[in-house]
């Protein structure tokens, strides 16, 4: 078995993107500006952004972060995104999610102007993604698929087994593994809450991606031998161990399934620090679009 080592690999990452920031800058040109909105005091949600901006400031990316209060209204976020549209100093800028209960997250998404939409997510940019075209990925498919790159996974004819079909990354993923492309041309099957008999599914796959949101709901039996296993969740489970109270998990059982895949991404240090990554790429090409480099 090896990890997919996804902290090592967005430190890289983050290094090539330095160089290409200072090159700029070496040309008298301004730093690329990400900006991120956070509603309410979601602990996680926190930490998330705070991983955002400290890796803007190893790539040379300015950042503004805007904290907003968890009773703001729809309109006052809708309008604190308008500012950001119409800031030309901001080359993108993101709404980390989830949102409080009484804001519509579509709503909001739907406000971005999608040339600063470096989370991939309005409707424009997800309509190009789904027909190939040149857009913003989502930040977690598209660290996922500059894994399999840069590992040189072959996915061409493999059957993946994509578990979850959520906006931001099962369903984007499942389009992007399945478009003819050199890391698509799987075949691609998408699991969720009313799939019948998943275990036979997974048992046939060559690849797991696995995007629940619960903690180890994927065991030993539930995979073949040989399988490449990419595992989206990270998932708070009690620890008094810790000083926090709590550890970080997959949706995964690692110590189990790892005995047994080819390939696992460990959960922490597999998928979310490319995520990462992937954000800060993309907050690169809409630089280059908005200054024309
Ligand atoms: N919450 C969980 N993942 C993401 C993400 O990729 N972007 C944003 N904005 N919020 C998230």
């Amino acid at each position: 078995m090896q990890i997919l080592d996804g902290k090592t690999l967005s430190v890289t990452l983050q290094r090539e993107m330095n160089e290409q920031v200072d090159k700029w800058l070496a040309q008298g040109k301004r730093a690329p500006h990400l900006a991120a909105i956070i509603v309410g005091s979601n602990p996680a949600s926190k930490v998330y952004v705070g991983h955002k901006i400290k890796a803007c400031e190893r790539v040379g990316i300015s950042s503004s972060l805007i904290e907003e209060p968890d009773d703001i209204s729809e309109e006052a976020l809708i309008a604190s995104i308008e500012k950001l549209n119409q800031d030309p100093a901001i080359d993108g800028f993101i709404i980390q999610l989830p949102l409080p209960r009484h804001i519509d997250p579509q709503k909001i998404i739907m406000a971005v102007d999608p040339s600063k939409d470096v989370d991939g997510f309005h409707p424009s940019n997800m309509g190009k993604m789904a027909l190939g075209l040149d857009t913003f990925i989502p930040a977690t498919p598209y660290g996922i698929m500059l894994m399999l790159e840069r590992y040189r996974i072959t996915t061409s004819g493999k059957k993946v087994v994509v578990v979850g079909r959520s906006n931001i990354v099962g369903t984007p993923m499942s389009i992007l593994l399945s478009r003819n492309h050199p890391f698509g041309n799987a075949t691609v099957t998408l699991t969720h809450s009313r799939t019948q008999a998943l275990k036979q599914h997974l048992l046939d796959a060559d690849i797991i991606v696995a995007a629940i949101g619960r903690a180890k709901f994927i065991t030993e039996d539930m995979v073949k031998p040989e399988t490449i296993i990419i595992d989206v969740g990270i998932n708070r489970i009690q620890d008094a161990s810790r000083k926090s109270g709590f550890r970080l998990v997959g949706d995964v059982d690692f110590d189990a399934v790892s005995e047994k895949c080819s390939f696992i991404t460990p959960v922490p240090g597999g998928v979310g620090p490319l995520t990462v990554a992937a954000l800060l790429k993309n907050t690169l090409k809409a630089y280059e679009q908005n200054t024309s480099v």
